[in-house]
């Protein structure tokens, strides 16, 4: 038996769907950090802000606990809360949804483009209304959506634009780096991201007045940060002049953040390699319709989506089960809000055809930058295996 064969009939060999990459580099300044005694929002967390703002080319960035403390916060500073509207896929993960509620506004779940899956132009100028206030754009897993044509629609209608980029860190847009626009971007450090933090966020703007205020608003409202404090020759007295909340980012979070970003470009390499790999096998494959990507997308192939045309959700889910059980994680691919109990009697009608299709047809193959050309070839193997027992060929696409 070759080395390869007795490796793939290992019973017990698992790839998982996702994994961070640290090092040594991660551990010693984790560590540092530790020793320094300065645990909380302090150094780390004003290094890893200037490192991220020069990445992706932002002039401030403002690190938060998490994503969703960066999405809820910029509409928040934004002014956005009750009696407003805000346009948002309904095929997200649903914290883009919740902190449209969490500010008090009304979310307005509109439909997706069927081959990007990103937000749909048309869509979008359909659904505006006197109300709408925002519209909160997702570069669904890492591939940028069609900013352009959509800021064109908010700048003619006086509507704030916010960009849910916690999937896109390393993506670009026009070869233009997710982060740098005019808008508010909003970044996560979740595991499942490109850069991980454990958990962790980062808001992006062009505005100093704004980046200021967030910094305010993420330390209750304290006028004066920690560090400052820290740094001053004379006891500064605190001002608080609004309510503000705790959503800091700490200096061991922000420790790992640093050693990251300096493996950034390795990382979105490694990714995109994998990525037009998984592209050229399966798109041989008769079963499967591999995501198109428009050409001002450059993406960071933060997760590895793919569709089954033709099937129903249950079919999607027993390929879930079987690659499971024969060591590949997997998951279904991005879920439609609308269709989640929290949801479903918010949603107040149009059609959401494509997302629904999108939610019953997509799964996660296991992407993630250290992911061995062996382990994706054995993900490959399974994956035909599966696909030729529950999805014949000539059924796929009835
Ligand atoms: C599109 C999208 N928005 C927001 C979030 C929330 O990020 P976090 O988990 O860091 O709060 C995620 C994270 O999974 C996401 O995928």
């Amino acid at each position: 038996m070759s080395a390869k064969l007795s490796r793939d009939a290992r019973p017990d060999r698992r790839i998982p769907l996702a994994r961070p990459s640290f090092g040594p580099e991660e551990e010693a300044l984790l560590l540092e950090t530790l020793r320094s005694g300065w645990v909380t929002q302090g150094p780390r967390v004003e290094a890893f802000e200037e490192r991220f703002a020069r990445a992706v080319g932002a002039e401030h960035a403002v690190a938060v606990s998490s994503g969703t403390a960066a999405l809820f916060l910029s509409l928040h500073a934004l002014g956005v809360g009750e009696g407003d509207e805000v346009v948002v896929p309904s095929l997200t993960f649903i914290a883009s949804v919740n902190a449209i509620v969490h500010v008090g506004a009304t979310p307005v779940l509109v439909d997706v483009d069927d081959d990007s899956h990103n937000l749909d132009p048309v869509a979008v100028a359909s659904a505006l209304t006197p109300r709408t206030r925002a519209i909160l754009v997702v570069h669904q897993l890492g591939l940028p959506a069609d900013l352009d044509a959509i800021q064109k629609l908010a700048d003619a209608n006086g509507i704030t634009l916010v960009e849910d980029s916690a999937c896109a860190m390393g993506s670009s847009h026009g070869g233009r780096p997710v982060g740098s626009s005019t808008n508010l971007g909003c970044f996560s450090f979740h595991p499942r991201k490109v850069l991980v933090t454990g958990e962790g966020g980062m808001i992006t703007t062009r505005d100093g007045a704004l980046a200021a205020r967030l910094r305010r608003l993420r330390h209750q409202g304290m006028s004066t940060s920690d560090l400052e404090r820290h740094r001053a020759d004379r006891v500064i007295r605190e001002r608080y002049a609004e309510v503000g909340y705790n959503l800091r980012l700490s200096d061991l979070h922000a420790a790992v953040g640093i050693a990251q970003l300096e493996k950034l470009d390795g990382f979105v390499a490694a990714r995109r390699a994998l990525g037009a790999r998984y592209d050229a096998q399966l798109a041989a494959l008769p079963q499967v319709a591999v995501r198109g990507c428009p050409p001002y997308a450059q993406p960071n192939y933060q997760s590895y989506v793919l569709r089954l045309p033709g099937i129903d959700g249950e079919t999607r889910d027993r390929v879930l089960d079987a690659l499971h059980a024969r060591g590949v994680a997997t998951r279904r691919g991005l879920m439609a809000v609308h269709r989640e109990e929290a949801y479903r009697e918010a949603h107040r009608g149009g059609s959401l055809a494509v997302s629904e299709q999108l939610d019953d047809q997509t799964l996660l193959l296991p992407m993630y930058s250290d992911l061995s050309r062996d382990d994706q070839d054995f993900v490959l193997d399974r994956f035909r295996e599966v696909l030729n027992q529950l999805v014949p060929p000539d059924g796929a696409r009835s």
